[in-house]
């Protein structure tokens, strides 16, 4: 066997980790000459006195030989006769978890060292929940510093019977657990003569054989759509990576989510023909018909995944930005890059125990269930089933960074079990019946800048020339529909959700709708705008300055919330995030409120110039 194993350590600060990695190198000659001539220097003033400090191997970074702990993911190649290896050595601290949740992702198999001393730790149920989560199917216990309890078999066979009890709450294929001593070399690369009553092999002689070849789901063929390849009109290959099973030419494959089926033309793989082609694998396949293909789409052969728009998901959250329900994100699963809306928070998964506990908001390095939507069916299934369909990341839409990575639990069934229902007066029957283009101005602004009242005065204009519409104002709102709801980040998002959704229901129903809502979240407005419709949308940014609110302070909430009698108030104690390109913008504080009005009016016309008639045959 010369296969490739990646594996990722986990200890804590004084497990002994860098050591035994260390030593495993050292013994094994697995080091560069010059790497040991600087191991005896280094050693000189390292914190072994003199004697050789192998954790200074495994020290990717100099911060770490500064300080003493490891503060990234430090990667190490080395190779032995029998196999080649990377590790991956993650910091144990708990506000590390992020970290050790990517050096988890590229991982096979995790060495988790549990110090012989203290048994097994809150750190030892954090290290296994991370990398159980993360997709580890294979572990190895290296219950370490056995020469500080002198060899003793009791202690360690009552820290093995913890560790399986531990594991009995994870999903796993292999687990070892190991009687070791990083700093006297017991059990690392050789048995040790210490403990004779120990009958399985060392670490190393381990690692170098074990199996990780995935015996998941064998027979079952998964292949998601990576690129649709058309050369020209003669050819249109669909690639992407085999991620389960075998696939024969002759063979019918099923394409989701359109579920049509279509037999297997010819398989290029390495660019050569080939009969059949299995998991792993690169391919091109041709199709004896057209189908419905695109990226994202999946081909499959007796194995029936989800195919829907709601899933519960746990999540690890990684951004510095809290996850609050209801924000929208870009969530990339498989080959699949779609928005999606994490709808709540089911609870928090306490990272040490594993207990559930309530909540609303999650902070970085915190796990987290809850339910997500995503905006059109996609092909899922859970993470045990076929980790490619079930794990997932979340992007911010707006900084485009990686939020947070996790697995899907579940399927959700309600919205697979609910059919959108045609009707036969359409939305353009009863534009038609109106003689105009509904369309929704979203006026933003912070309270006192003057939404209420240039929506009041476009209004009457648009009224004037005979348009049908309809005004939602932020207070009148919040008495009826959103009665429940407050000025927390959550409430916000759903007060604009809500206002959003209604929107279209008006706009639907052939009216042009005026929103004037703070709305202080750009992902929110964004929301509003992919709910209704981008072309449908004319964003108004009311530009007013604080100052210029706070002198007006036409309800007196600015003094209260000055006095501290209010919270969550939109720019004393809560953000608002300008609009950076708003079709309208304008400062109620120079301007009349007819100028302001006929603004909008003016772009209106600009971009809906159908509706200038009923703008002439007023005049
Ligand atoms: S939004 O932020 O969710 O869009 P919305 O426009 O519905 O807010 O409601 C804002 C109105 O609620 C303000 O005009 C003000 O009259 C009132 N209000 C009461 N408390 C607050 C608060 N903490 N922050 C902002 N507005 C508040």
């Amino acid at each position: 066997m010369n296969s490739l194993l990646k594996f990722i350590t986990c200890g804590s600060v004084d497990d002994g980790k860098s050591t035994l990695i260390g030593h495993m190198l050292y013994d094994a000659k697995l080091l560069f000459t010059d790497q040991e001539q600087a191991l005896y220097l280094d050693s000189k003033i390292g914190s072994r006195g003199g004697a050789v400090d192998y954790s200074l191997l495994l020290d990717g970074l100099m911060a770490e030989r500064e300080q003493g702990i490891t503060i990234d993911v430090a990667y190490r190649y080395f190779t032995t006769e029998k196999r080649s290896f990377i590790v991956a050595d993650t910091p144990g601290h708990e506000e590390y978890t992020r970290n050790m949740a990517v050096g988890a992702s590229f991982a096979d198999l995790a060495v988790i060292l549990v110090d012989a001393t203290h048994g097994v730790l809150v750190q030892t149920r954090r290290h296994a929940r991370i990398c159980a989560m993360m997709g580890i199917r294979h572990f190895v216990f290296a219950v370490n510093k056995m020469d500080l309890i002198s060899y003793d078999e009791n202690r360690f066979e009552k820290i093995s019977r913890d560790i399986r009890r531990m594991m009995s709450e994870h999903d796993f294929e292999t687990m070892k657990i190991l009687p070791v001593s990083a700093t006297e070399g017991d059990n690392i690369t050789q048995k040790s003569s210490h403990m004779l009553w120990y009958r399985g092999t060392s670490l190393l002689t381990y690692l170098e054989n074990i199996d990780i070849r995935d015996s998941g789901n064998e027979d079952g063929f998964v292949m998601p759509v990576q690129r649709v390849c058309r050369p020209d009109h003669t050819f249109r290959g669909f690639q992407g990576q085999i991620e389960s099973g075998l696939l024969n030419i002759g063979d019918e494959v099923t394409t989701l989510p359109s579920g049509e089926n279509a037999i297997v033309n010819r398989i290029i793989d390495a660019g050569k023909d080939v009969g059949s082609s299995d998991s792993g694998h690169a391919v091109t396949i041709t199709l004896d018909r057209e189908v419905d293909v695109s990226r994202g789409c999946v081909f499959v052969k007796d194995f029936h995944p989800h195919v829907g728009s709601l899933f519960t998901a746990q999540l690890l959250w990684m951004d510095d930005t809290p996850l609050v329900a209801g924000k929208n994100y870009h969530l990339k699963l498989g080959t699949r890059l779609i928005p999606a809306v994490v709808m709540n928070i089911n609870h928090k998964v306490d990272v040490n125990t594993g207990n559930e506990i309530p909540a609303d908001i999650t902070y970085k390095n915190e796990i987290v269930e809850c339910d997500i939507s995503v905006s059109d069916k996609i092909v899922f299934d859970k993470f045990r089933n076929i980790p490619t369909l079930g794990s997932l990341i979340l992007i911010d839409r707006v900084t485009n960074m990686t939020s947070a990575c996790g697995i899907i639990l579940r399927s959700i069934q309600r919205s697979d079990n609910l059919t959108w229902q045609k009707l036969d007066i359409t939305r353009e029957f009863r534009a038609g019946q109106k003689s105009q283009t509904p369309v929704t101005i979203w006026l933003t602004g912070l309270s006192g800048s003057g939404k209420s009242a240039v929506a009041n005065e476009l209004e009457k204009k648009m009224v004037a020339c005979g348009m049908h519409t309809m005004l939602l104002d932020g207070d009148n709102i919040r008495m009826g529909l959103n009665r429940n709801l407050g000025f927390k980040e959550a409430d916000r998002i759903e007060n604009i959700r809500r206002i959003a959704e209604v929107s279209k229901l008006m706009n639907d129903a052939g009216l042009i709708v005026i929103t004037a809502f703070i709305s202080p979240y750009a992902r929110d407005r964004q929301m509003a705008r992919d709910i209704i419709g981008a072309d449908s949308f004319l964003e108004v940014y009311l530009s007013t300055p604080l100052e210029e609110c706070e002198r007006r302070d036409i309800k007196g909430l600015y003094k209260k919330a000055r006095r501290g009698e209010l919270s969550d108030f939109t720019g004393i104690s809560s953000p608002y995030e300008v609009p950076r390109h708003a079709d309208v913008s304008f400062d109620t504080s120079s301007l009349p409120l007819g100028k302001c009005a006929d603004l909008i009016w003016d772009t209106l016309i600009r971009r809906y110039p159908q509706l200038r008639r009923a703008d002439t045959a007023a005049e």
